[in-house]
């Protein structure tokens, strides 16, 4: 949740950002970590050795107590000096304790004569003796018995409480030089981390301003950052996309050009012909009507041209084209084909042959197939020679039927031959203009044949014939539900 909410908070999604923060933790968190340690061990230490030090001195004092027979008569000055000098050397108060709990000496001289009862000393008199650090109040304190050397039994205490302030300010001197230090690594740390991450993000910073280039079109140039290997990968995707773009913009503009060019032809056919009758006074009636009749034709070549233009975009691939499937006969659909374009045939005298190798049924969309298939015919005879022939033969096997479309015409040449499924690719544009044709019926072959996942191939020589193969399975896998809605869409916005 708080990993997610910082994620989302925008100057963490900056890798720039990320990196300051990264080195800036790395550089002062351990000098922390490092303070904390040392300073706490020191303490811990120096209590340890202080408190080791003073319970010997004590020890030895107890034996001179008792040595100097000090718990009856306090009067000796040797053990008072000596008294003296450890409470100063120490910084810290002695109190001589009898087996009455009674305090008789004091280095304070304060409570000298009092009795004093305290769960310490009367554990000390149990032979238990205490060393205890009052960390607040700065000091430790110690119960040492006092013991009869005969009897072994405790006679006394000697109560020392020292202070630990000069532990306590050696250690808040260190605490300020490694403070010191510490504001200086974390100086030097930001520094350092500002420094690496304008370093690290650089070549991603100069990416973007080779993208932003190309995009604003101040160059074609493609980009190279190869500072490091990611750089190097998103380069170089850019500018195979850049490839890609470019080749579809090509591509879209040849399309735009020789749309607006083969749409133009019969306008300015057109105009020529209404023009001349125009200008010209008197003419006769047989004039008129032949001008009209051409004027006509014109008309239905551009209506044509139209006509396939629209069934290329709607069959086109990737727009999805609504595909009407049923199960047809296919024998009986190519008997059909034929006898639409028996007409032409014989006008053209080309014979027609259908060869029905065995009975074939498969799911089509009936309406867009014959009219690839009649396509292909069409061109056979259109490109055929006087008394040729085509023929056309129809097989299967328990995956898919193939339709062969033979001809005896001229031939396609073989460096023509990857053209001619393209949008107004036509193989020689003078032979063909007397043929007449726009150069876009294979191109909807070609679109038909893939909506139905087949193929379709040519094998040509000129001047012997031509034959088109098309293999298409004859069961039809559904496209899923979206594309069927989608291209419905697609089909309302043509
Ligand atoms: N059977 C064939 N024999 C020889 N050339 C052919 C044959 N089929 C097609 N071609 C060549 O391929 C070109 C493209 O054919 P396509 O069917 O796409 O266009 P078209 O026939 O010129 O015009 P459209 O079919 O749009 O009226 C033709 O112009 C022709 O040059
Ligand atoms: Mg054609």
């Amino acid at each position: 949740m708080v990993r997610e909410r910082l994620r989302r908070f925008a100057p963490f999604r900056s890798l720039g950002v990320r990196i300051f923060i990264a080195v800036c933790i790395m550089g002062i968190v351990p000098g922390v970590i490092l303070r904390y340690i040392l300073l706490s061990s020191y303490e811990t230490r120096a209590i340890s050795v202080r408190k080791s030090e003073i319970q010997n001195q004590c020890t030895i004092l107890a034996d001179h107590l008792v040595t100097y027979g000090y718990l009856a008569d306090p009067s000796s000055e040797v053990i008072n000096a000596e008294l003296e000098q450890f409470s100063s050397l120490y910084d810290g108060r002695i109190m001589i304790i009898d087996n009455d709990l009674k305090i008789i000496k004091d280095t304070y001289s304060i409570s000298q004569g009092k009795i004093m009862i305290s769960e310490e000393i009367l554990r000390c008199f149990d032979k238990s003796s205490i060393a205890k650090h009052d960390k607040i109040n700065r000091y430790i304190e110690f119960t040492t018995p006092i013991t009869d050397r005969t009897t072994g039994a405790v006679i006394g205490v000697i109560l020392t409480s020292v202070s630990t302030d000069n532990i306590a300010e050696t250690i808040s001197i260190m605490g300020r030089k490694a403070t010191l230090f510490e504001v200086i690594v974390a100086v030097l740390a930001v520094c350092f981390s500002v420094f690496v991450s304008m370093n690290l993000i650089r070549p991603f910073r100069a990416i973007n301003t080779a993208i932003i280039q190309v995009e604003e079109g101040f160059t074609e140039e493609k980009i190279s950052v190869p500072d490091y290997i990611e750089t190097e990968v998103i380069s170089a995707s850019f500018n195979k996309l850049m490839d890609k773009m470019n080749t579809l913009e090509a591509s879209r503009q040849e399309f735009v050009s020789n749309v607006s060019h083969e749409l133009k032809t019969p306008i300015t056919s057109v105009k020529v012909l209404a023009d001349s009758l125009l200008t010209q006074d008197d003419v006769p009636v047989e004039i008129y009507r032949e001008f009209m009749e051409d004027i006509t034709k014109e008309i239905d070549r551009e209506d044509k041209i139209i006509n396939d233009l629209l069934s290329l975009v709607k069959l086109d691939k990737t727009a999805g084209g609504l595909m009407n499937i049923s199960v047809v006969d296919i024998n009986a659909m190519l008997e059909d084909i034929l006898k639409r374009v028996r007409p032409i045939a014989d006008r053209a005298k080309v014979e027609l042959i259908l060869e029905s190798i065995r009975p074939v049924s498969a799911e089509i969309d009936e309406i867009k197939l014959s009219l690839a298939i009649m396509n292909v015919i069409e061109n056979a005879v259109k490109y055929n020679k006087e008394n040729g022939w085509v023929k056309v033969s129809v097989d299967a096997d328990h995956q898919f039927f193939t339709v062969t479309v033979s001809d005896s015409g001229m031939g396609i040449p073989e460096e023509a031959q990857a053209h001619i499924f393209e949008r107004f690719y036509r193989v020689d544009k003078s032979h063909s203009k007397e043929i007449g044709g726009s150069g876009l019926g294979l191109a909807i072959t070609r679109n038909t044949v893939l909506m139905h996942d087949g193929a379709i191939k040519v094998e040509s020589s000129e001047g012997i014939g031509t034959t088109f193969t098309i293999k298409i399975p004859k069961t039809h896998t559904t496209a899923d539900k979206e594309t069927d809605e989608e291209s419905r869409k697609d089909e309302k916005t043509i």
